[in-house]
């Protein structure tokens, strides 16, 4: 298998750490240990104390499964897969279910390995695009023309990285129905989910949508914990299920002991946890609203409905990886260029997850003071 590199990732090796201010990381600002542990039910804090530093089993802790399943409508315990953090678990996905003479139809823009590794595994691929235009709008007609006699899986997220985008019900309902009727699988990344900005907004998952969808998750994004790297598969299809479970055997074996208890302390907590984290969210969007108010002609942007990121446009005549290089150098903000998600249209992805995001967007005002006025 050959991957091309991962060209977010390799632009944050360069940066994330040495970056004074990210005005773009993916996540909600982790969790401190304490306040987390804090939050602990009695058993939690017994698992956690007690804890013994061996192998764990290779599914997932019974009781974390269960937690993870209680976030489904559909699911039970044996329903759920953990992994190390989303990633591992995309890997796996498309490597089950990918190989020559498949085809996958996945969206553009993506977080990249949604797409890279199946186009690694062997499969043909076919990219939907989501465009500004529409609003980062998934059009399911285009969904539809993409579906071919040997696509084995169409890839959605909800809301979308790095857009913010999230469809409306019927947009969704419509891709469950494509999903069903062409025989190819619905996979949704989910990593965004439950960081709605309206409730009323969410989506069913993949996994309670139908018999034989996935659901991936994370602990990373909307409960923002990326540090555990616990994420997981949900399918009600225990077949696909047993061969992801055997394929694991080759990656991680199983999860880390003290973030298997962590993540089942948060997720027993998930409304406080959640409270907290849009909270954040939250209270940075409407600085952003003023911000772009302030800044037409010069950066636009599609409002994101969900999740901790957007997708602006720099309109001014600048190219964006030369924009975001002079930023940070200038003035120690790191924004993320579109062209890490191969985009052509001077985009970048903003992250509204963190508590120092106002300071952060005072700089790129007054750098935008600087060079556009
Ligand atoms: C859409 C999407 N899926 C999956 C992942 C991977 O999550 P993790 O790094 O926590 O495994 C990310 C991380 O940025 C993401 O944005």
């Amino acid at each position: 298998m050959r991957l091309q590199d991962f060209a977010l990732e390799r632009f944050f090796a360069r940066w994330e750490f040495n970056a004074e201010l990210l005005l773009c990381a993916s996540d909600v600002e982790g969790w401190p240990m304490q306040e987390l542990l804090a939050l602990a039910d009695s058993d939690g804090r017994r698992r956690w104390d007690d804890l013994r530093l061996g192998y764990t089993e290779s599914p997932g802790d019974p009781a974390l499964r269960a937690a993870i399943a209680g976030l489904y409508e559909r699911v039970s315990a044996d329903d759920v897969l953990v992994f190390s953090g989303a990633e591992e678990a995309i890997f796996a996905i498309h490597n089950v279910l990918l190989g020559a003479g498949d085809h996958a139809v996945v969206v553009r823009p993506a977080y990249q390995s949604l797409a890279e590794v199946a186009r690694a595994a062997g499969a043909d691929l076919t990219r939907v695009d989501l465009r500004e235009s529409g609003g980062w709008r998934l059009d399911t007609d285009e969904v539809r023309a993409a579906l071919r006699p040997n696509t084995r899986l169409i890839l959605d997220n909800e809301p979308h990285n790095p857009t913010g985008a999230l469809s409306d019900r019927p947009t969704f309902d419509r891709l469950v129905e494509l999903a069903a009727e062409s025989g190819a699988r619905l996979i949704v990344d989910e990593v965004y989910r439950f960081l709605e900005f309206d409730p009323a907004d969410r989506l069913p998952a993949g996994a309670d949508a139908l018999e034989n969808g996935v659901s991936i998750g994370v602990m990373s994004k909307s409960f923002a914990l990326a540090g555990l790297r616990i994420g997981w598969i949900v399918t009600r299809d225990r077949e696909l299920l047993a061969r992801l479970a055997a394929f694991k055997d080759y990656t991680t074996i199983c999860n880390s002991a003290p973030a298997e208890v962590l993540s089942l302390i948060a997720l027993r907590a998930r409304d406080r946890v959640l409270a907290r984290n849009h909270g954040i969210v939250e209270a940075n969007l409407p600085l952003l609203d003023a911000f772009f108010a302030r800044w037409p002609g010069v950066f636009e942007w599609v409002r994101p409905r969900g999740g901790s990121i957007g997708f602006p446009r720099l309109v001014a005549d600048v190219p964006i990886d030369r924009f975001v290089e002079d930023l940070v150098r200038e003035t120690g903000v790191l924004l993320l260029p579109g062209t890490v998600f191969a985009d052509a249209g001077n985009h970048f992805r903003l992250g509204f997850g963190r508590t120092n995001m106002p300071e952060a967007l005072e700089r790129l005002e007054s750098y935008a003071a600087r060079t556009f006025r």
